[in-house]
């Protein structure tokens, strides 16, 4: 079939060429793709495919049966169709496992016809990348959770074929500073693969709070996830905006699941069991996405050293952990351990940021261990530590990702850097330099706790998250990209949809799409598409100007 016309994918130089064909054909043709993040190349053909109650859906390989059921349950609330699955190769909507696919490890090739849509790909993920644009060629109230009787779901012909520039497209959740339930969590997933962002990072551990059901230390669910609320800075502080501002997102959540009565005392909190766990990696994975789990040592250590004082320097329950006690290391290693055995990801995050090391300065143990060692100084005993806590991770299979600090007394070639302080503009620089792999994360455009204003979506795609001064070596190393989103000031679902969209798909373009096809001009109209979309899957977004 002959393409009607190219997508604006196809770079500047066909512009002028596109001008004219768009004058002549008519808008409606125009209207019908706005993919984001962008694809890689699109065109579009002649016709369409309308999605009847008796379609089918085939799949090609067993490994594929996850994706097809999923791909089934996406649309049927909306359509009110069951669609029946089948093996095979034959059916209205063909997953096609093609190990010659040439569109690598996430790329996927899609064509749909008057016939039908064929789905390609190399491997599995690349097949749920396909299911996320195949979402977005359907009219947006096909993400509806109730029937929708009155649209037709027509998928307009098209050939796309596409593949993610950064593999790391991720973002990272804080569900200490306040809890998110698994059901939240999973709807944050679900918004995050029909944007084919690839990992999430959860930071389970943190001082106000121990989130992770761990076998051989069930004090630290049993005390550490919870407390009382009206002792607690942010919660209080969240409280006094949403009575001030009469916004009730930022109200904390005081009923159901998130609280506990304990000696008379109302307690929020909350945690993760490893059932929960288990079942949420799954759920991730079937959408494509690894999940990174946190537990950030040897600073942000309250939670653990409330519970059992002997982990820090002076047994007192302080911060941080006393890295010169055999024991806390024995801690640390146990805890990774159950970690380890729930996330089946090759990468786990050890943190290691803003660690106050006063305490070590006067530790018996940590001066004794630096003296045992020859260290330097107290940089140097994070450095060990973290190097110890990294052969330990090796060991078993697993690779350590830790924020910028863990450059601060040197850091081994292996491990992979959060970049996060965006006014460190050497981090990045250094850790390259010296072979380490990187992820993008500067609170200059990344943290998504940030306040925002009408200018922040524009400042976010149009800024230059990679740095300009890198070398095409030092460019290899560059994993890719996430948004961070804190808890501090973010008690409830609401409000986090509030802060993360839409500014998170500018964030999932930034890291899908090359650099040389993002244009400002052409995101804003797609995105202003994917407002309806948002708005019909319930998210509560911040309104592109307020
Ligand atoms: C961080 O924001 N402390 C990593
Ligand atoms: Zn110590």
């Amino acid at each position: 079939m002959k393409p009607r016309f190219l997508n604006i994918t196809s770079g500047i130089k066909m512009i002028s060429a596109l001008t004219l064909l768009f004058m002549l054909l008519p808008m409606s043709a125009l209207a019908e793709i706005n993919i984001i993040p962008l694809p890689t190349r699109a065109v579009e053909m002649e016709g369409s495919f309308v999605l009847s109650p008796n379609a089918t859906i085939a799949y090609t390989h067993k490994s594929l049966l996850p994706a097809a059921e999923y791909l089934r349950e996406k649309l049927r609330p909306a359509t009110g169709y069951d669609l029946p699955l089948r093996k095979g190769k034959k059916a209205d909507i063909v997953l096609s496992l093609n190990p010659r696919c040439e569109a690598g490890a996430e790329g996927y090739k899609l064509t749909a016809t008057a016939d039908g849509v064929v789905i390609e790909a190399a491997a599995y993920r690349g097949i749920v990348h396909g299911i996320a644009t195949l979402r977005q060629l359907l009219p947006y109230q096909v993400e509806a959770s109730t029937l929708q009787p009155y649209v037709t779901w027509r998928i307009p012909a098209v050939e796309i074929e596409d593949a993610p520039n950064f593999e790391w497209r991720g973002i990272m959740l804080d569900p200490v500073r306040h809890f998110f339930t698994i059901e939240e969590t999973k709807r944050l997933l679900d918004a995050m693969a029909l944007y084919k962002f690839s990992k999430f990072h959860w930071h389970l551990i943190d001082s106000q709070a121990w989130r992770l059901e761990i076998k051989q230390y069930p004090l630290l669910t049993d005390k550490g996830a919870w407390r009382d609320p009206e002792k607690e800075y942010w919660d209080v502080r969240c409280n006094k905006l949403a009575e001030e501002t009469g916004n009730p997102r930022m109200a904390v959540p005081l009923s159901g699941d998130r609280t506990r009565l304990h000696d008379g005392v109302l307690e929020y909190g909350g945690y993760y069991t490893q059932d929960e766990v288990r079942e949420l990696v799954s759920y991730a994975a079937v959408r494509g996405i690894d999940i990174v789990p946190e537990f950030d040592v040897p600073g942000h250590s309250y939670a653990e050293t409330q519970c059992y004082p002997w982990l820090s320097c002076n047994d007192d329950g302080r911060d941080p952990i006393c890295v010169g006690k055999e024991t806390s290391l024995e801690f640390c290693r146990n805890v990774y351990k159950e970690i380890f055995d729930l996330f089946p990801y090759e990468y786990v995050e050890i943190g290691g940021d803003e660690v106050n090391r006063s305490a070590w300065k006067t530790c018996p143990r940590c001066q004794q261990r630096i003296k045992d060692l020859e260290l330097k100084d107290e940089a140097e005993l994070q450095s060990w530590f973290t190097c110890t806590m990294e052969k330990y991770f090796n060991a078993n299979g697993k690779k350590l990702i830790g924020w910028d600090e863990i450059l601060e007394g040197g850091v081994s070639k292996s491990a992979t850097i959060n970049w996060w302080r965006g006014d460190h503009t050497d981090v990045v620089q250094r850790s390259t330099n010296g072979g380490n792999e990187v992820i993008l994360c500067p609170t200059t455009f990344c943290y998504f706790d940030y306040d925002q204003d009408n200018n922040t979506l524009k400042a976010l795609y149009t800024g230059d998250i990679v740095p300009t001064d890198l070398t095409e070596k030092q460019l290899q190393l560059i994993k890719g990209m996430q948004g961070n989103i804190w808890g501090e000031r973010i008690p409830t679902e609401a409000q986090m949809q509030y802060m993360v969209f839409p500014r998170a798909l500018a964030l999932a373009e930034k890291a899908w799409t090359p650099g040389n096809q993002q244009q400002w001009d052409d995101f804003l109209p797609r995105l202003l598409k994917h407002v309806d979309r948002l708005q019909v899957i319930g998210i509560a977004q911040r309104p592109l100007k307020e």
